[in-house]
């Protein structure tokens, strides 16, 4: 066991606290990794605010990249010193899923078995089952990607979360690739990636929809050809009246990627298909909100596919690495959603900026 600095939120609503936990020593199947880099998202505030669930204390932070300290007595697949991107749950590798070669839908993935806890012996709930708003924290090992140790964690380490699940919107969930066309609804962090992951898959035109300028202008930075301020147009007549000009006689975009989670924008994504058009869900809506009133006629008129992309369906062994190569090879703007580096002190006054939307990603640096 060990004691380290971290981040904790010990009732709901109440400020963090940078505070001294216990780390136990890796146990079979586990991972200690020195956290250098990690992500504030708004899972982490959400968790602040008692909105993920009620087992307090938690310990915040969940996109991270660092280096592996020590491994428990069975682990192979990490070394210490290996150099790693933090993913939210490992795969078992045994369930229906992992058999048939899914295993980006395992339905048994696991985090650290041993809980990491306050100095008093609270048990801590660690954010997304990763806790990395410390200076090391006890993972599985399986949730250890070993990446490229010359990219620069803070930009990597953000593929550990929303990142990835734009990403993996545009280009698993999605499945764009040249010839066909994209629409991103909502340009927050996810939304901006989605437009990235669009603009490296080749997809064009790739037409990004907010309702605050500001944002379109980053996701014009990504790889946006077209913007739409949904504020000022009705962004399905846009997104139509975009495609059509590059494609005669689309009635829309080929694949419309939701990154807002509510079911006006959800609708709007529907009806801005092209016939067959495929609609990808990765915003997250809160337990209250229904799918809207469609007639079902206009669901089996247009056909296509109606998806949810859950982390962006990512496999992380097989998606981090890659899109580490991408970053380092200039392909893939990660520093784009750096908006600035903090200090593990400074999570509070973060989520505070997040919550004006002036930063598209604050990242705590130890
Ligand atoms: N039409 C278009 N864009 C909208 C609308 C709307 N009606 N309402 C909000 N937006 C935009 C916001 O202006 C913002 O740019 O959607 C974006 C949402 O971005 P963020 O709040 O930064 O959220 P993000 O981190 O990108 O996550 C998107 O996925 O993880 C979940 O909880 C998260 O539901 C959220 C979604
Ligand atoms: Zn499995
Ligand atoms: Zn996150």
């Amino acid at each position: 066991m060990q004691q380290v600095k971290a981040v904790v939120v010990k009732r709901k609503d109440a400020p963090v606290e940078l505070v001294t936990i216990n780390v136990p020593d890796p146990g079979p199947g586990e991972a200690v990794v020195k956290i250098q880099t990690c992500g504030v998202c708004h899972t982490d505030l959400h968790y602040k605010q008692g909105g993920i669930n009620d087992e307090f204390p938690f310990l915040l932070g969940h996109e991270a990249a660092g280096v592996v300290e020590a491994v428990g007595p069975d682990v192979t697949g990490v070394a210490p010193g290996d150099f790693v991107v933090l993913n939210w749950r490992a795969v078992c590798g045994e369930c229906r899923a992992c058999r048939r070669g899914d295993l980006q839908y395992c339905f048994n993935t696991h985090n650290a078995t041993q809980r990491m806890t306050l100095e008093d012996g609270t048990e801590l709930t660690p954010a997304l089952g990763i806790g990395a708003f410390a200076e090391k924290t006890l993972v599985a090992a399986g949730q250890c990607t070993k990446v490229d140790p010359e990219a620069r964690a803070a930009a990597v380490g953000l593929l550990g979360c929303g990142v990835m699940a734009g990403i993996g919107a545009a280009i698993n969930t999605g499945a764009l690739t040249r010839g066909r066309s994209a629409a991103v609804i909502g340009c927050g962090g996810v939304g901006v990636a989605a437009v990235a992951g669009a603009a490296l898959a080749g997809a064009s035109p790739v037409i990004a929809v907010d309702i605050d300028a500001k944002k379109l202008e980053k996701a014009r930075e990504l790889g946006a050809t077209h913007v739409v301020d949904s504020s000022q147009e009705d962004p399905v007549e846009a997104i139509k009246r975009i495609c059509a000009e590059t494609y005669e006689g689309a009635e829309g975009a080929d694949v419309v990627i939701e990154a807002v989670g509510r079911p006006e924008t959800w609708k709007q994504a529907f009806y801005a298909r092209d016939l067959a058009g495929v609609l990808v869900l990765v915003g997250v809506p809160t337990p209250d909100m229904a799918v809207p009133e469609i007639p079902l006629i206009d669901v089996f008129g247009r056909g296509g596919a109606l998806k949810s992309s859950w982390y962006g369906d990512c496999l992380p062994s097989r998606d981090f690495p890659m899109l580490v190569d991408l970053y380092r090879q200039g392909r893939l703007d990660l520093d784009a959603f750096v908006t600035e580096e903090v200090g593990l002190d400074d999570v509070e006054a973060s989520f505070e900026r997040m919550h004006h939307g002036d930063v598209l990603r604050s990242v705590v640096v130890l």
